[in-house]
């Protein structure tokens, strides 16, 4: 952040004016935090984001993100450059996206979101042994009963300095998970509002996790929750945030709005829950695995979301059996069109 010394008073009021007209961001909260030191009971899904820090120690978590990095040495990855509020697409071998990573910056930023990259991988087993831990056996991934050709993938997220993640809810109405190997970066949630939808000019966007088969949107804006508060910066010098504290939504929130954050580091698994917008900010480059899971608390939203993109009524008890939601299923894939193993559909 730019020293006080460039601001001159009329900056300083308005400054004041501007945070003023944000006061709902003031009252940031932070997500609870379970620290996997104190052995705790493991999770259904829960309503609020969380963190557990620790999941997996440094080392260890150094250790699966050199894997990767070993593994992946020449997957071609399909590197994002952000300027002038213009994405640049470009597919890069992995080798030449580490080696431009490091120039990213906060006004030209530098990610990947590599869907799919994942699939068959050595590294699922040990991903999703490490997920499952963190969930109550007795209350699976239901995801897992889906066909394979319309199962959600993992994603990999690599992020330079000053990116971010689009201001976002995921798709499906599924809980979302993120699994930091290397870096850490800044989460803000926001529980999702029709006021709140509105003042941030939501939209419906068809999931990229399915590919060609339209069965899930996710809602984005074209806001950001991580615009930086500096916006007096002499011409010539080129603004970087040094802390979250430097960054500020670039509209104000409706009153009483609670922005929560927390300061994901390696080895820490954050839960999000259906309902909740969220936008990451990455200060250090960072690499995390993206995931999603339907306990038992999202099959009804996640079975809605299908009926209602596929255009056939859903109606699934509160109470449900599994051959509820197979027939529900059923019923969706084949008015998209989707071919399918019975006896995959079966588990
Ligand atoms: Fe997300």
């Amino acid at each position: 952040m730019m020293s006080k010394t460039f601001i001159g008073d009329n900056h300083v009021f308005l400054l004041m004016v501007l945070l003023t007209s944000m006061t709902a961001f003031t009252t940031a909260f932070t997500i609870p935090i379970l620290p996997t030191s104190v052995p705790h009971t493991p999770l259904h899904s829960p309503s609020h984001p969380i963190l557990i820090s620790n999941v997996l120690t440094p080392s260890e978590a150094n250790s699966l993100a050199s894997s990767f990095y070993d593994i992946y040495s020449n997957a071609i990855l399909p590197m994002q450059t952000k300027i002038d509020q213009t994405v640049y697409h470009e597919d890069v071998p992995l080798s030449t996206f580490l080696n431009t990573v490091n120039t990213s910056t906060h006004t030209s930023p530098i990610f990947c979101f590599a869907e799919g990259l994942l699939s068959d991988s050595p590294l699922s087993s040990d991903l999703t042994s490490i997920r499952d831990s963190v969930f109550s056996p007795f209350d699976p991934d239901w995801f897992q009963s889906f066909p394979s050709s319309i199962r959600p993938t993992d994603c990999v997220v690599l992020s330079g300095a000053g990116s971010t993640s689009t201001l976002h809810r995921d798709p499906f109405e599924w809980t979302g998970t993120s699994l930091c190997l290397s870096g850490k970066k800044t989460w803000r949630f926001i529980k999702s509002t029709p006021a709140i939808e509105s003042t941030l000019s939501m939209k419906r966007v068809p999931s990229i996790a399915w590919c060609e088969i339209d069965l899930s949107a996710g809602w984005e804006s074209p806001n950001t929750l991580f615009s930086i508060v500096d916006s007096f910066v002499p011409a010539g010098l080129t603004p970087e945030p040094k802390t979250s504290d430097d960054l500020r939504p670039d509209i104000p929130l409706p009153e009483g709005t609670e922005v929560y954050e927390v300061t994901q580091n390696e080895g820490d698994f954050i839960i999000i829950p259906k309902n909740w917008i969220h936008q990451t900010y990455s200060t250090v480059s960072s690499l995390a695995v993206a995931s999603q899971r339907c306990g038992l608390g999202d099959v009804k939203s996640v079975m809605e979301h299908m009926g209602e993109r596929a255009g056939v009524e859903v109606e699934l008890p509160e109470e449900f059996e599994a051959d509820d939601m197979e027939g529900i299923l059923g019923r969706v894939l084949e008015k998209v069109g989707v071919e399918y193993d019975e006896d995959e559909l079966d588990g």
